[in-house]
């Protein structure tokens, strides 16, 4: 991998973008690679919880880079459009939690990497937004539809209308990020959370968030419906015997056996 680092600590993943001189700025190869390691995450029954940052201290994604772009014809913008948003929807559509670590500026597609992660913690020198319109284009990552999910299509519409950059305390404010921590706590703080969601039973984490995910495309009947699906599977597990068990004999759980 060129652009992109990978670890695994126990069952928490950190997955690293990695072209500092760009600010980490996402260019087609960066986007493949980052594809790649995400058909990996999903394969990997050991990692319980994905984490994804920037290298450096100064960004977490600059946005899709803007070099690559500046030349290109319709069909190529189409094509890398389509390639951005099919590996963000990897991301989106995996079944383990996944937290961004906004350790910098996430503008445009950084902004858009973030808004498809299931929580975004964000040090107190991040930035946020969509500055797209400033360049003479659109979100091409999924922002004019992710946004206006998380944060309400009004807000959504005047940070993409405006291109303004939003500093972290702000993020915080209109419920785009969980989180403002110090810059120097930030991976700590991100894998305490990592690490106790974790510590849960990993089948019902991973069925509470396709749940989630997909009770906000449908409507509640139907969604209502599928929560009664997911609930009734946990207890083909073993974990479910296991933590009820031990619930009613007064003992904690060891760990999970993810069965
Ligand atoms: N693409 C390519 N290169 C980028 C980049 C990007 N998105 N963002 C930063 N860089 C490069 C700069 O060109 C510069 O490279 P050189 O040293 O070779 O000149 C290097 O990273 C450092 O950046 P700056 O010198 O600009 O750093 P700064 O501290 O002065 O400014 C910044 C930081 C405000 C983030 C500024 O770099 C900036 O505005 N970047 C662009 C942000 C942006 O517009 N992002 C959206 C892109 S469009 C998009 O993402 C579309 C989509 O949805 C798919």
């Amino acid at each position: 991998m060129e652009n992109i680092s990978f670890e695994k600590r126990d069952n928490v993943a950190v997955l690293k973008i990695s072209r500092p001189k760009f600010l980490n700025a996402l260019n087609s190869n960066t986007l493949l690679e980052l594809g790649s390691v995400i058909e990996d995450v999903k394969k990997d029954r050991d990692i319980y919880v994905l984490v994804i940052t920037g290298e450096g201290n100064k960004a977490f994604v600059a946005g899709a880079d803007i070099k690559e772009m500046s030349n290109m014809s319709v069909f190529e913008a189409r094509e890398f459009s389509i390639l951005g948003n099919k590996v963000f929807r990897k991301i989106e559509e995996l079944e383990i939690p996944t937290i961004a670590a906004v350790n910098g500026y996430a503008l445009g597609g950084g902004c858009e990497l973030s808004l498809c992660c299931d929580i975004r913690i964000a040090s107190e020198n991040a930035k946020f937004g969509q500055p797209e319109v400033t360049l003479g284009i659109t979100p091409g990552f999924g922002g004019t539809q992710r946004l206006s999910r998380i944060i309400g299509t009004s807000k959504a519409k005047e940070l993409i209308f405006t291109g303004r950059m939003i500093d972290a305390k702000e993020a915080e404010k209109i419920g785009l990020v969980n989180k403002v921590v110090p810059q120097d706590v930030l991976m700590d703080e991100v894998m305490d959370l990592a690490n106790s969601i974790s510590r849960n039973a990993p089948l019902a984490v991973r069925m509470c968030k396709v749940s989630i995910n997909r009770g906000i495309d449908v409507d509640i009947e139907t969604g209502i419906q599928f929560e009664a699906e997911v609930f009734s599977h946990c207890f083909s597990t073993e974990d479910q015997k296991d933590a009820m068990t031990a619930f009613l004999d007064k003992r904690k759980i060891d760990k999970f056996k993810n069965r």
